[in-house]
C-alpha cells in the first residue's frame, strides 16, 4: 500500500518535472517557435502559441489564458494573415523584429526593424504582455516592443488604450469579424484626440458610442464608472501620452474587456472559478440612449422619459413634422437664432453626459467666471463648463456649434451651461429727458425698497443657515444625550470584562446604568473610517426609526471627541453567534428560525419604504442582527445607511462600504446600491440560516460557495439537502422549501430580478406565487476555496493553479 503510493507520488514528480522542462519561457535569436510548441509566462497565468479559432482550420499566433479551459484568446498576431497549414514559425531576426513565416518561408507577419538589441529575448510577461527586450540592458522593464502596444479586440489590466503622441501610437481595439475570424471586424473603439479627448467606439468610420470625454473623476458618459475594490483606474492626459487604464487590486481576479462584433458592444466579462465560466458583467451600449447622436443636434435623451428625446431649453424640432413620428435624427434648432449683438445668458442644466467633444477648445487653468467670460466672447461658443469636475470644479471646456449626444443621467451626471438671448422685456429707450429722470427716481426708490426687503430676508436666511452649521453638542437631537460620566461609571469606565465585541467601527460595551437598566454602549474608535457627519448621520437616522425588528437607540453621547451611541441591551447577542454554533444552533429550531427571518424581512421593509425616510442598510448580515430575550430578531448597525435623496453627492458614494459575501455584484463592482443590494444581502442571511453555514469561507468539496451550492442542489431538484441538520426534527417542509426558493430569488444576478421587500414579505406569508430563480449573482464566488487545488480533479502535472479567490475587507 506504502509503496504503492510512493511510486504513485515518483511518477508524478517525474512527469511534473518534464512538463515544466518542456515549457519554454523565452526565445531568443538561435531558437523559434513552431507551430507544437508554446512560450508560457513566468507565473504561468498566459500562453503564446498557434491555434485556429472556432471552427476554422487556419493558424494563428496569439496569446491566451493558461489555466482557463476555454481557449480565451487575448491577442493575435497575424490577424489577417492566416497560415494554412502546421508549418508557422516565430523568429526574432538580426535587426530584431519579430518575423513569423509560414512554410515557404515568407513572411505573414512582422514587426518593424529596429537599431537597438545587441541581444534581444523575446518574453510573455505575466500580465498578457509580449515583449521583446535587449538581454544587455540590465533595465528589464524597458522594451524593444511589446504586444500591449498593439491590441486585438481585448482591454487587459495594465494594457494602456489611447496614444502616445511622442511616437504618434495609437492603440486601440478592434473586435474580431466572428467567431472563426480575427481579422478585424466593423467594431472599433479608442481615445479620439479632441481637444478635449473623448472615448468613442466606432461602427465602421461613424461613431457609435461615445463614453466622453475626462472629467478628472470618469468618463462623462460612464456614470457607473466608480471607486470600486477589484479595480482602479485611471486617465492620462499630458503632453506626451493620452491613455485610459485599469488595474487590479487582487490579482486573484480575471476580467477583461472585449468589443464583440455579435453584439455590437462592449462587454467586460469576469471568470467564475466556481462555475468554470465567464460571466457576462457589464455591456455598453447599455440603452437608445447610448446611441450615438440618438437624438438628434440640440436634442436631449432621457430613458426614463416617454419619449425619450426632448429638444434642449430654448430650442424646437427642426422638423415638427419627423420629430412627432418619432423620428429625432434631425434634431433641434433654435427658438429663435441667436442674434451676436444682443445680450446673451447661460442655462445650467444638470445631470448630463456632456455633448461630444469634436468642436471644443479646453483650458486646464481657468475657472468657471472666465470660462463664461471666454464662451461669450465668441458668438459661435453655445455651451462651457468646467473640464475637470474633482472637488469644486476646475478648468474650462468650451462646445462651438450644434450640441451632440446629450443625455441625462439620474446619477452621477454633470452641469452644462448652454447658452440663450438674455431673457426679453428689455425696456424701449426713453425719449425725452424727463421721463428719463422721473424714470431714474422711481427706480433709485424701488431699488432702495428691494434692497431693503432683500437685505432683511438675508438676514434672515442666514440666521436659518448658521443655526444649521453650528452644529455644537449641544444640537437638539430629540433623544437623550448622556453625560460621559455618566456612560463610564455605567461600564466601569470602558473596563475590558464589560466589552462585549467590537463592532464594525470600535468596540461595544456592556453598561448598567444606575437604576438597574442595562444598555450596550457603542463607541465609534478614533481612527475609524466614521467621521462626525457619519455619526451624526447614524445618531438622526436610528433616532427616527421606531420598529420591533430594530435596535432601539437610547441616547447618544458627544463629549471630548468621543462619540457614543447607547442602545438598549439584547441579552441573547448577535444572530451569527447561533447560527453557525453547533451547541447555540439547536436553541434555535425551525419555527424560530422562520420567526427571524420574517422579522429580518419585515426590519427591512420597514427601513426600505414604511418609515419617513426611505433607508437602505448596506450591511446587513447575520452579525447585525441581535435577538431579545424571546429570540426576537432585531437589525442594528445603521452607521452605513444611506436616505435616498439624501446628500449624494461627495464622499458618501464613493465609498465602497459593506461586507464581501453580503454584497450584491452591481454595488461591490460598481458602488450602485439599491435597495435591491439589500434584497441580495438578505437572500445570503436566508441561506445561512437555513444551512447553518456561512457564505464566505463555506467551502465544498467541487469548490463552490454557499450560493453556487445552493444553486446547484436547486437545478439538480433536491434542494431540501441544503438544510442545516439541526433542524431535521423541526422542519416543516413546505416553509422550507418556500424559503430556499425565495432566497434564490434575492440572490439573482441581475437587480431587477430580485424582489423588492415587500413583495419579499408577501412570499414569506405565503401569499404570493414564485417564479423560478434564474441564476445567481456570482461576486460571492471571489471568495476564498481554501479546498480549491489540492482537491480539485485538475491534472496534477500542470504547474499552475490559478483561482479566484478572497477579496478581503479593509
Ligand atoms: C528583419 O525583418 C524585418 C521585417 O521583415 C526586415 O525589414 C529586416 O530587413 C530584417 N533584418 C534582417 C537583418 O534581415
Ligand atoms: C507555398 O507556395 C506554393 C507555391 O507558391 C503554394 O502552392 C503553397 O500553398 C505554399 N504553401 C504555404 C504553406 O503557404
Ligand atoms: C459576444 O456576446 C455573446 C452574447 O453575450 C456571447 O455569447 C459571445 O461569447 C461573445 N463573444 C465573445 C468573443 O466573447
Ligand atoms: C489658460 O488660461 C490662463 C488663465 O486665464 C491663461 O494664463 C493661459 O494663457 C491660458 N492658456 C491658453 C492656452 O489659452
Ligand atoms: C470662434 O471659435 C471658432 C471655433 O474655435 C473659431 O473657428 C472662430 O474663429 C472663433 N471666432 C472668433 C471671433 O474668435
Ligand atoms: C488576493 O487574493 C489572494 C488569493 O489569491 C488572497 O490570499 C489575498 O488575501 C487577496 N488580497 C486582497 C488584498 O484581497
Amino acid at each position: 500500500m506504502n509503496t504503492n503510493k510512493f511510486i504513485f507520488c515518483l511518477v508524478h514528480l517525474l512527469c511534473s518535472l518534464l512538463k515544466i522542462s518542456a515549457l519554454t519561457y523565452s526565445i531568443t535569436t538561435s531558437q523559434s517557435l513552431n507551430d507544437d510548441e508554446t512560450l508560457v509566462s513566468e507565473g504561468g497565468s498566459f500562453e503564446l502559441g498557434f491555434f485556429s479559432p472556432g471552427s476554422s482550420k487556419d493558424r494563428y499566433l496569439g496569446i491566451w489564458y493558461k489555466n482557463i479551459p476555454i481557449r480565451t484568446v487575448v491577442w493575435v498576431a497575424n490577424r489577417q494573415n492566416p497560415i494554412k497549414d502546421l508549418s508557422g514559425k516565430l523568429m526574432i531576426n538580426r535587426t530584431s523584429s519579430l518575423l513569423l513565416s509560414d512554410g515557404n518561408n515568407s513572411v505573414v507577419w512582422s514587426t518593424k526593424p529596429l537599431n537597438g538589441g545587441q541581444d534581444p529575448i523575446l518574453q510573455l510577461l505575466d500580465s498578457a504582455n509580449l515583449v521583446l527586450r535587449d538581454n544587455k540592458d540590465g533595465n528589464v522593464d524597458v522594451y524593444l516592443w511589446q504586444s500591449f502596444d498593439y491590441p486585438s479586440d481585448t482591454l487587459l489590466p495594465g494594457m494602456k488604450l489611447g496614444w502616445d503622441l511622442r511616437t504618434g501610437l495609437k492603440r486601440g481595439l478592434s473586435s474580431w469579424k466572428n467567431f472563426d475570424d480575427p481579422s478585424p471586424g466593423t467594431l472599433s473603439s479608442g481615445i479620439e484626440l479632441d481637444e478635449y479627448p473623448q472615448a468613442v467606439m466606432w461602427k465602421g468610420s461613424r461613431k457609435f458610442f461615445r463614453g466622453g470625454p475626462w472629467n478628472g473623476l470618469r468618463f462623462s458618459g460612464a456614470p457607473e464608472l466608480r471607486l470600486n475594490p477589484v479595480f482602479e483606474f485611471e486617465f492620462v492626459s499630458n503632453q506626451d501620452e493620452v491613455y485610459y487604464i485599469y488595474q487590479l487590486m487582487n490579482k486573484s481576479v480575471i476580467t477583461r474587456l472585449i468589443l464583440n462584433e455579435t453584439t455590437s458592444s462592449r462587454q467586460r466579462y469576469v471568470w467564475v472559478e466556481a462555475d468554470q465560466s465567464w460571466k457576462l458583467y457589464a455591456s455598453v451600449p447599455r440603452d437608445y440612449c447610448d446611441d450615438y447622436a440618438f437624438c438628434g443636434a440640440n436634442g436631449i435623451c432621457s430613458i426614463s422619459d416617454s419619449p425619450v428625446c426632448k429638444c434642449l431649453e430654448g430650442f424646437k424640432p427642426k422638423s415638427a413634422q419627423s420629430w412627432n413620428a418619432m423620428d429625432w435624427s434631425q434634431g433641434c434648432i433654435r427658438n429663435e437664432p441667436l442674434d451676436c449683438q444682443r445680450k446673451h445668458d447661460f442655462i445650467k442644466f444638470s445631470g448630463l453626459k456632456v455633448p461630444d467633444t469634436e468642436h471644443s477648445w479646453v483650458n486646464k487653468s481657468m475657472n468657471l467666471k472666465e470660462c463664461r467670460e471666454m464662451c461669450l466672447k465668441n458668438c459661435s461658443c453655445n455651451a462651457y463648463t468646467n473640464s475637470d469636475i474633482r472637488g469644486r470644479g476646475s478648468g474650462c471646456a468650451l462646445w462651438f456649434g450644434n450640441l451632440v449626444d446629450i443625455r441625462q443621467f439620474s446619477d452621477n451626471g454633470q452641469e452644462l451651461y448652454i447658452r440663450m438671448p438674455a431673457s426679453k422685456g428689455d425696456r424701449p429707450p426713453p425719449v425725452k429727458v424727463v421721463v428719463i429722470i422721473v424714470a431714474s427716481i422711481a427706480a433709485v426708490c424701488v431699488m432702495l425698497l428691494v434692497s431693503y426687503c432683500v437685505c432683511r430676508r438675508k438676514m434672515k436666511s442666514e440666521g436659518e443657515f448658521g443655526d444649521n452649521i453650528s452644529e455644537g453638542p449641544k444640537e437638539d437631537l430629540d433623544l437623550p444625550l448622556f453625560n460621559l460620566a455618566t456612560i463610564s461609571h455605567a461600564t466601569d469606565n470602558f473596563s475590558v470584562k464589560k466589552k462585549l465585541g467590537e463592532g464594525g467601527f470600535g468596540p461595544v460595551y456592556k453598561g448598567t446604568l444606575e437604576d438597574g437598566q442595562n444598555i450596550a454602549v457603542k463607541t465609534l474608535s478614533k481612527n475609524s473610517g466614521q467621521g462626525l457627519n457619519e455619526f451624526k448621520n447614524e445618531v438622526k437616522l436610528i433616532a427616527k426609526l421606531q420598529h420591533r425588528n430594530l435596535v432601539k437607540l437610547l441616547g447618544c453621547c458627544i463629549e471630548d471627541g468621543e462619540k457614543i451611541l447607547i442602545y438598549e441591551y439584547l441579552p441573547n447577542g448577535s444572530l451569527d453567534s447561533f447560527v453557525f454554533d453547533r451547541s447555540r444552533g439547536k436553541l434555535l429550531d425551525w419555527s424560530k428560525r422562520f420567526n427571524i427571518i420574517c422579522g429580518v424581512a419585515r426590519g427591512i421593509l420597514y427601513l426600505h419604504q414604511d418609515s419617513r425616510l426611505r433607508i437602505i442598510h448596506r450591511d446587513l448580515k447575520a452579525s447585525n442582527v441581535l435577538l431579545d430575550k424571546e429570540l426576537n430578531p432585531k437589525i442594528s448597525d445603521f452607521g452605513m445607511a444611506t436616505t435616498f435623496g439624501g446628500d449624494e453627492s461627495g464622499e458618501t458614494t464613493k465609498r465602497v462600504v459593506g461586507t464581501y459575501g453580503y454584497m450584491a455584484p452591481e454595488y461591490a463592482f460598481y458602488g450602485l446600491f439599491s435597495v435591491k443590494s439589500d434584497v441580495f444581502s438578505f437572500g445570503i442571511l436566508l441561506l445561512e440560516i437555513l444551512s447553518g453555514k456561512k457564505n464566505r469561507g463555506f467551502t465544498h468539496p467541487q469548490n463552490q460557495n454557499l450560493i453556487g451550492y445552493a444553486w446547484r442542489l436547486w437545478t439538480e431538484g433536491r434542494p431540501l439537502e441544503l438544510i442545516d441538520s439541526l433542524l431535521e426534527d423541526s422542519a416543516i417542509q413546505p416553509e422550507i422549501l418556500r424559503c430556499i426558493h425565495i432566497a434564490l430569488l434575492c440572490v439573482q444576478q441581475s437587480p431587477e430580478d430580485r424582489p423588492t421587500m415587500s413583495s419579499a414579505v408577501l412570499m414569506l406569508n405565503g401569499e404570493s406565487t414564485l417564479p423560478q430563480p434564474k441564476h445567481p449573482g456570482f461576486l460571492i464566488d471571489l471568495i476564498p476555496g481554501e479546498t480549491g487545488p489540492s482537491s480539485s480533479n485538475k491534472d496534477p502535472c500542470s504547474a499552475n493553479y490559478f483561482s479566484i479567490t478572497s477579496l478581503e475587507p479593509r
